[in-house]
């Protein structure tokens, strides 16, 4: 059902009580203006750049719902195009990723180079009378940029540069990955659709709630390296807040935290080589201070979301109100030995993605909330994130940065469905930079 929407996005979240209007899960027309005021306005995470090293290299992914092929042309430069031919509109790219020299639509036969110049016309003297100005019919481009080898493109040229968007919540997420060593992402993601809003698949990775009673069986028979009960022990978690929505939410690294593991290690819940990849290389440590040391999840706005094993990252691809594929891309640090590098495809297999256990416990569980809360009536009620509110200390780190240590919380997912409405009631990216929810300052309680 269309129909028009009256109400202002901010009236839908209510950071005092702690609510979310149930409707921004399912209505049609909400989804379509996060298609227009989210995804084509956000930079959206492309691929990595090891994932196209060589001139010709290309990889297709989304920007909302469109089609988009990120390549390396000619010259070696970046390039995202949107997969769309300018004449009757089809694609021009089919493969999921490979290595082509151009793209050649199959309908009439028009062919654009890697950086989306119209190159190819057939009929061009004939049928066009060389009036055509292939300069002004190449494909449509977006503006790209790389942050330490990951790639991601705007299709709004009014939106601020990257770092900037990013900002130090986003930069952080990405920089808590590097720094490991030469990053490499497997040829071949995963991927899989569950029945549910993006949204919802987002609010998940900040959830460290749902452990004790979704991951009952994992955590029974030793799949996960925490129980439920040390997932919910007092002021052992960690929130950061950034602008635009970004934010890191999860475990705080502490000497329990550490004794833990190892316990865990010792009594085989998890493959010891894992664990030397979870500690923080001294490196890292200097460059990001004490303040921050997390091992929460972290998401980068809108649906990039960095796991705080580092060893895959994930994309939550909006395909309609109830319905979200789920794209897990395993990331190699090169410098590892062989049996290191196994512990790790074992685990990106085995946790996440469409064969992993706890995947499929949540996406159950996410399925059967987007069927249960769509209806007119169910529609009606809010849905609670009131949990810890008012009782959280903001604090500031050492680089500045906004974070509350808690108990387990909702601090993390009701920031984002704040910083979901400015991007909403914003009508422009100026709109947006000039009128958005900044993060809590020291001392304040939220
Ligand atoms: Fe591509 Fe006609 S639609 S050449
Ligand atoms: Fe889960």
């Amino acid at each position: 059902m269309l129909h028009e929407i009256t109400t202002p996005f901010r009236s839908m979240v209510d950071p005092a009580t702690g609510t979310v209007d149930r409707q921004i899960f399912s209505d049609e027309a909400i989804y379509q203006l996060e298609l227009e005021r989210i995804f084509a306005r956000a930079w959206n995470f492309m691929c990595h750049e090891s994932q196209i090293p060589k001139a010709g290299d290309f990889f297709l992914n989304f920007i909302g719902e469109e089609s988009v092929i990120v390549t390396r042309d000619k010259k070696g430069d970046l390039q995202v195009l949107l997969n769309s031919c300018r004449h009757r509109g089809n694609a021009v790219c089919r493969a999921e990723e490979g290595n082509a020299r151009s793209f050649l639509c199959t309908y009439h036969g028009w062919t654009y180079g890697l950086d989306g110049q119209l190159i190819g016309v057939p009929g061009y003297k004939d049928f066009y009378h060389e009036q055509l100005d292939k300069s002004q019919w190449g494909l449509v481009k977006a503006k790209v940029a790389s942050y330490k080898g990951f790639v991601f493109a705007t299709m709004d040229h009014e939106a601020p540069d990257l770092e900037e968007f990013l900002g130090p919540v986003g930069r952080l997420s990405l920089d808590l990955s590097v720094g490991r060593g030469t990053i490499k992402i497997l040829t071949g993601v995963q991927k899989n659709v569950i029945g549910c809003n993006w949204k919802l698949a987002n609010d998940n990775l900040f959830d460290f709630y749902h452990a004790q009673i979704s991951h009952a069986s994992a955590s029974m028979n030793n799949f996960i390296e925490r129980s439920a009960d040390q997932h919910l022990r007092a002021q052992e978690h960690r929130n950061l807040f950034g602008e635009y929505g970004h934010g890191i939410g999860g475990p705080r690294l502490s000497e329990g935290y550490w004794a833990e593991i190892d316990a865990s290690a010792a009594a085989g819940k998890v493959n010891p080589l894992l664990i030397e990849q979870w500690r923080r290389k001294p490196e890292v440590a200097e460059m990001l201070g004490d303040q921050v040391d997390t091992r929460g999840h972290r998401l980068v706005f809108p649906n990039l979301w960095v796991p705080s094993s580092t060893s895959q990252i994930c994309l939550r691809l909006p395909k309609g109100p109830h319905k979200t594929e789920i794209w897990w891309f395993t990331v190699e640090i090169q410098e590892l030995s062989d049996a290191e590098r196994l512990a790790v495809r074992e685990r990106a297999v085995h946790h996440f993605g469409a064969a992993g256990l706890l995947e499929q416990e949540d996406g159950e569980n996410w399925d059967q909330s987007s069927r249960a809360m769509r209806g007119p009536i169910a529609r009606r009620y809010p849905l609670n994130y009131a949990m810890d509110i008012g009782r959280a200390e903001v604090k500031e780190s050492d680089l500045g940065l906004a974070y509350a240590d808690t108990n387990t919380s909702e601090h993390s997912q009701l920031w984002t469905y704040r910083c979901w409405a400015d991007w909403m009631d914003a009508e422009s990216w100026a709109a947006l930079k000039g009128d958005h929810t900044m993060p809590p300052k020291a001392g304040e309680l939220i």
